[in-house]
């Protein structure tokens, strides 16, 4: 069943997904019964808000404003917890796909944090499977995989939008990543600049996925084996299980010079 819903959705949902009519309701998207991608739900995607169930009622989340208008949008403070994932193989399972995976999150991070978005593991182990971590000290976003065939860690690392404290909505930033195990290549989109491409490497020709284990454990927040926790605010958080060629977002440029402040999609 999963499988015909994948297979059906590569074919009719991705290509449904006009960038043109994304995520942030401005005049002409109104109409529009999805209008907000990514905060309009998005076919097969899994929320890890919903996932472990954030409220502003836990201690150390509050409810703050975002850049998409009437979605919620949370503050992490100390002494949020709630790292590891009580439910990690929904997670997992999604991310198994053999033809890749997309991670979305719209952040806006304190000064100074070494942040880890997400990390999947497998038990007791500190080498990831997978792990996305952004630190506002060095401007760095760093990517970490593993692949089935092999057990070396690959590393990316990217730099991200300058913060500016000037304009308050510009320090959010607009991230998506994806893993395309059928192209071999990783896809990354940071607020309105250039998409970056990374080959994934492979061997003999054939692309490798990740494969993580049954057992494998996901880490919202924080990694194991560290204290360091991403303090902040998040609007998404989200995982699709398959690529997306396209930004989920409006932008009206997309260019790398821009000042930062015009860097950021439609409002
Ligand atoms: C979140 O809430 C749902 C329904 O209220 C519940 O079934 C689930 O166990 C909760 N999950 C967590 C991680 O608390
Ligand atoms: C991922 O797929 C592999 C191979 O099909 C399987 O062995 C493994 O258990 C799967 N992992 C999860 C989390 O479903």
């Amino acid at each position: 069943m999963y499988r015909q819903g994948l297979i059906l959705l590569c074919i009719v949902g991705i290509r449904a997904i006009n960038p043109l009519e994304n995520e942030i309701a401005h005049p002409e998207t109104k109409s529009h019964p999805n209008p907000k991608l990514p905060a309009s739900e998005m076919p097969l995607e899994l929320d890890i808000f919903k996932l472990i169930n954030v409220s502003s009622k836990d201690q150390g989340v509050s409810l703050v404003e975002g850049p998409i208008v009437k979605y919620p949008a949370y503050k992490f403070r100390l002494p949020y917890g709630n790292v590891p994932l009580s439910n990690s193989n929904i997670v997992t399972e999604t991310m198994n796909n053999t033809k890749g995976f997309t991670a979305i999150f719209l952040y806006r991070q304190q000064k100074n944090n070494l942040g880890t978005l997400l990390s999947v593991n497998s038990p007791g182990r500190l080498t990831p499977w997978f792990q996305l971590t952004s630190n506002s000290k060095t401007g760095i976003l760093t990517l970490k995989y593993r692949l089935r065939s092999s057990n070396k860690l690959n590393q990316i690392d990217w730099g991200l939008p300058r913060h500016h404290r000037k304009s308050p909505l510009a320090a959010w930033i607009w991230l998506s990543v994806s893993m395309d195990f059928q192209e071999g290549l990783i896809r990354l989109d940071l607020d309105c600049t250039p998409s970056s491409f990374e080959g994934i490497p492979s061997k003999k020709g054939l692309h490798s996925t990740i494969g993580m284990p049954k057992e494998a454990l996901v880490y919202f927040r924080q990694e194991p084996g560290r204290k360091k926790k991403f303090l902040g605010s998040m609007q998404v958080a989200k995982i699709l299980p398959y690529v997306s060629h396209e930004r989920l977002w409006n932008c009206l440029e997309i260019s790398a010079k821009l000042s930062p402040e015009f860097q950021k999609p439609l409002l």
